[in-house]
């Protein structure tokens, strides 16, 4: 009734269904390969055969080529790959240049995960299309359906199709060729009269499904773009909500009532030591009283700024110029607060060939590896490493040159985690040992070793 009044909408008048080929069934595997090796001798190629589970040699039988799907997996692979060398090529070879932990532009070693990954994706991604493509899937529905007996291809029965879109299809002949084989019974397949379109409600399911995959993103986009003064929603109650004594409130935990406890007597501060002592700091804080903001200058009471201008050529700015990008100066230490000894000249020197070489040379020239290699890549983007032996770093006080190395300057970072205070300090005493020694004469040779000098250079013996 039903199927009645859906052919009377849709096509109009009734039509009587159409025949799509013939399905013959056969009561085993033997029976089928045999009728499929005949149906394939006769030259047809839409042909199809169902059983309840595989049979070897079927392909054979039915004259199945090989697919063309690993050749077609290939093709994406290397589309993949292409396109995932492509992309970094251009992204960090072209259009977006950027040192990551100085590696070369463009393709590198390192474009292999991204490399791989995209081979592996575009490949995975087209052996499923792919395979579902080829098979012609998804179908929804198969004329063979129509046949109740075809049921039985689950279960105990082998079923040969051939299908009427077959070039040399003859409804007569192949009748006559599934005759001629052990079939159990043939019958003819007629075209699928139920309705084809989708039932309504699945329709309506994936449409509900559609809808409510949109509202994340709606969320999303409202978010970014709406302002609250409310604090965000909670899904998960992280730390924000944790139980916890804020302070100034009472607790019953302690017998005097309160949150915030007393200090255990005979606490020693340590954390804020390096606050106060020039030791660590590098200058005397306690002749910092106030600090100008304008000239970005830290006056101090003892020496005035014009004295500690005499410091070095980045003291002051000089006149005219932009007060704000000038290095604040401090009253750094003119004398090192650790021993000038042979101990801690081996201390600064290994900890200098540690740290400060790669970039400032070995000798202090700012001819490290690092630079020469920065320099070699000719990217403007790189400030090269100072002298050390530039007139105004000979004449910073050593307090600056710890300073500088605990705090950073310019494009140098600070070092202060790495290096400790101590070690910074006999840093600097190698790095006057190595200004010393561009800058030495005969003078600074002791006595009794002067006679050990080859080849004295005359101009050195001023
Ligand atoms: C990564 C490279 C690099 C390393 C490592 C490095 N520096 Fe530097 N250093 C620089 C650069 C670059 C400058 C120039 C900074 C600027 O002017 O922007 C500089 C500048 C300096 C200056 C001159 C500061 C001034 O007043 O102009 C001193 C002194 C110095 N470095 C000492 C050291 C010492 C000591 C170490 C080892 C603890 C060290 N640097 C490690 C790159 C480095």
């Amino acid at each position: 009734m039903n199927n009645n009044d859906h052919n009377v909408k849709s096509n109009k008048e009734p039509r009587p269904p159409k025949a799509c080929g013939w399905m013959a069934e056969f009561e085993n595997e033997h029976d089928l390969l045999h009728a499929a090796e005949k149906v394939r001798d006769a030259g047809y190629t839409k042909t199809d055969a169902f059983t309840p589970f595989p049979v070897h040699g079927i392909d054979h039988a039915l004259g199945i080529k090989p697919t063309i799907l690993p050749f077609i997996v290939l093709c994406a692979g290397l589309t993949g790959l292409c396109t995932a060398l492509l992309m970094q090529w251009w992204m960090n070879g072209v259009d977006y240049k950027y040192i990551i932990s100085g590696k070369p532009f463009g393709i590198t070693p390192a474009s292999i995960p991204v490399s791989f990954e995209l081979t592996i994706l575009f490949s995975a991604f087209t052996s499923v299309l792919g395979m579902l493509a080829l098979n012609g899937l998804p179908r929804f529905s198969n004329p063979v359906f129509t046949n109740a007996k075809f049921d039985r291809a689950t279960n105990d029965r082998f079923f040969l199709y051939v299908d009427a879109t077959d070039k040399y299809y003859n409804r007569e002949s192949v009748k006559e060729l599934l005759s001629s084989v052990h079939a159990n019974s043939l019958d003819e397949v007629m075209e699928d009269s139920t309705p084809s379109e989708l039932p309504r409600s699945i329709l309506l399911g994936a449409l509900l499904i559609v809808l409510a995959g949109l509202i994340p993103a709606a969320i999303v986009l409202n978010m970014r773009a709406s302002f609250s003064d409310l604090p965000r929603w909670h899904v998960f109650f992280d730390m924000d909500f944790q139980p916890k004594k804020k302070p100034q409130q009472t607790t019953t935990i302690f017998k005097d009532g309160r949150t915030m406890r007393p200090q255990v007597p005979g606490t020693i501060s340590r954390g804020q030591l390096d606050q106060q002592d020039p030791f660590y700091l590098g200058y005397d804080p306690m002749k910092v009283t106030s600090i100008d903001t304008e000239k970005q200058i830290y006056v101090s009471t003892v020496d005035s700024v014009a004295n500690l201008s005499a410091l070095g050529s980045v003291a002051q700015p000089p006149a005219g110029t932009p007060a704000a990008g000038a290095a604040p100066v401090l009253p750094f230490l003119e004398k090192l607060p650790i021993e000038a000894n042979e101990e801690n000249i081996k201390l600064g020197k290994a900890k200098y060939e540690i740290y400060c070489s790669a970039c400032h040379g070995y000798s202090g020239y700012g001819d490290g590896l690092v630079s020469k290699r920065a320099a070699s890549l000719a990217q403007d983007t790189w400030t090269p490493p100072s002298s050390l032996h530039l007139d105004r770093i000979q004449k910073q006080p050593v307090g600056q040159i710890f300073h500088t190395i605990s705090k950073g300057q310019g494009k140098m970072a600070s070092y202060a985690s790495s290096i400790t205070p101590k070690e910074r300090w006999s840093i600097v005493l190698y790095v006057r040992a190595l200004q010393r020694s561009r800058n030495a004469n005969i003078d600074d040779v002791p006595v009794d070793q002067r006679g050990s000098l080859t080849d004295p250079v005359p101009s050195q013996t001023k």
